[in-house]
């Protein structure tokens, strides 16, 4: 099995907190890629063989949206709607409490938009709050290691 962690950042918390389960689960895998999202991020990314699971790892900016790299991704989906039924995925939404009910919007807002296309998530949706834990990496990776034993079990959730 393969995992695409792709990220959603603007100050790099969400992209070593997909680093560090890059490096943590490598022995697990047959092969982890970490993609930074960016102005040319479409759709298409999104198009993953059976044995191959996504993971969104994105913070939240401005008033609860999504992170400026990951906007043409998401503004993609919405523009050039496709199905994504066969799509397996999970979602690590860092936020911070402090910002009330925006809290971690960008990740939940994210995975909305591919549960209407028909992407099946796999697990809940796990959030990090910067106000409780300022160091994301070990929050991502403990949660992450728990999700992936659930899907490589036999006859677990793939
Ligand atoms: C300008 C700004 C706006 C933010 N807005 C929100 C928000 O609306 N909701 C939230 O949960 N967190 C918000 N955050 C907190 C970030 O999501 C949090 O600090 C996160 O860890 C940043 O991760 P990143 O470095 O990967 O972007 C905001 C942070 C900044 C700097």
């Amino acid at each position: 099995m393969k995992l695409k962690i792709i990220v959603g950042t603007a100050s790099d918390n969400a992209l070593y907190a997909a680093q560090a389960i890059q490096t943590a689960l490598a022995g697990e895998l047959n092969a982890i890629d970490v993609v930074l999202a960016n102005a040319h991020t479409t759709g298409e990314i999104l198009e993953v063989g059976a044995d191959e699971v996504v993971l969104v790892c994105t913070s939240t900016h401005g008033n609860g949206d999504v992170p400026e790299n990951l906007l043409p991704l998401y503004a993609d989906l919405d523009a050039h709607p496709r199905y994504l039924g066969a799509l397996r995925y999970g979602v690590i939404a860092l936020g911070d409490s402090f910002y009330g009910e925006t809290f971690a919007a960008g990740g939940k807002l994210f995975d909305a938009r591919l549960q209407d296309l028909g992407a099946q998530r796999m697990g809940d949706l796990f959030t990090i709050d910067a106000s409780e834990m300022p160091d994301a990496e070990p929050e991502a990776v403990q949660w992450a290691q728990v999700w992936v034993a659930q899907w490589l079990k036999p006859g677990g959730d793939r």
